[in-house]
């Protein structure tokens, strides 16, 4: 499908077909396209985490007010952006863009130096957001990516963050939780596929400055 077709075609799943699966191909495609997906700076200050474990998902289930897609989607990415964006990580990626697009020295020092200034002239806070909002951009790419095979997926923010990290662990690891991506495929008794698409008119959406 095109894009535009799979956006129109896929809508937020409510209840997912716990006995449908996807193959290793499929859920490869849509992580490809998480990972494809650009980042301010190309940092992506985030891990996506996979969660198979069908009892940490029972577990996280239960921290998301009950909501079904947890244990049922084929595969759940948890989205976890960096709390501390600290120099350690800043080397780790421009020693990698280095290699990946050698330069000299003085540049990936001052393309080192440069983000961390840009780094540290953030408050704690700010990052957390900064770093978050890089996130919701690799989970568009994931409902894009998914629709566009003909996946379903659910995007959901509805769940109590501080039990997450806890029940992830993430808070030692300097993450925390963002937003939750599920995909797998749609139960016929979800009853969300049969509404129609509620979007604003394009008029008013756009405005031609
Ligand atoms: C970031 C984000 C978080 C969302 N969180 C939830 C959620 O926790 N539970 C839920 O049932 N739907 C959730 N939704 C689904 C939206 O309500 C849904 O996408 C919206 O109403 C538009 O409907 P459509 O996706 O079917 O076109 C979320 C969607 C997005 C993009």
């Amino acid at each position: 499908m095109k894009i535009v077709d799979g956006l129109k075609w896929r809508y937020a799943v409510k209840k997912f077909d716990p006995t449908k699966k996807l193959t290793t191909e499929q859920i490869n495609y849509v992580k490809e396209a998480i990972n494809f997906i650009p980042s301010s700076y190309g940092l992506q200050p985030y891990k996506v985490l996979e969660i198979t474990d069908p009892q940490i998902r029972a577990k996280l289930k239960e921290a998301a007010y009950g909501q079904t897609q947890l244990t049922d989607a084929a595969h759940v990415f948890v989205f976890a952006s960096f709390t501390d964006y600290n120099p350690a990580k800043v080397e780790e990626f421009v020693n990698l863009t280095a290699q990946i697009n050698p330069m000299p020295k003085e540049n990936s020092d001052g393309f080192k130096n440069y983000l961390n200034s840009m780094i540290a002239g953030m408050s704690n806070e700010q990052l957390a957001i900064w770093t978050a909002k890089q996130v919701y951009i690799a989970l568009g790419s994931m409902i894009a990516a998914a629709s566009e095979i003909e996946i379903d997926s659910a995007a959901m923010e509805g769940f109590d963050k501080a039990k997450f990290d806890e029940i992830l662990g993430l808070k030692e690891k300097g993450l925390a939780s963002a937003v939750i991506g599920a995909i797998g495929y749609r139960s016929p008794e979800d009853q969300n596929q049969f509404l129609k698409k509620v979007r604003k008119p394009m008029d008013q959406l756009f405005e031609t400055i």
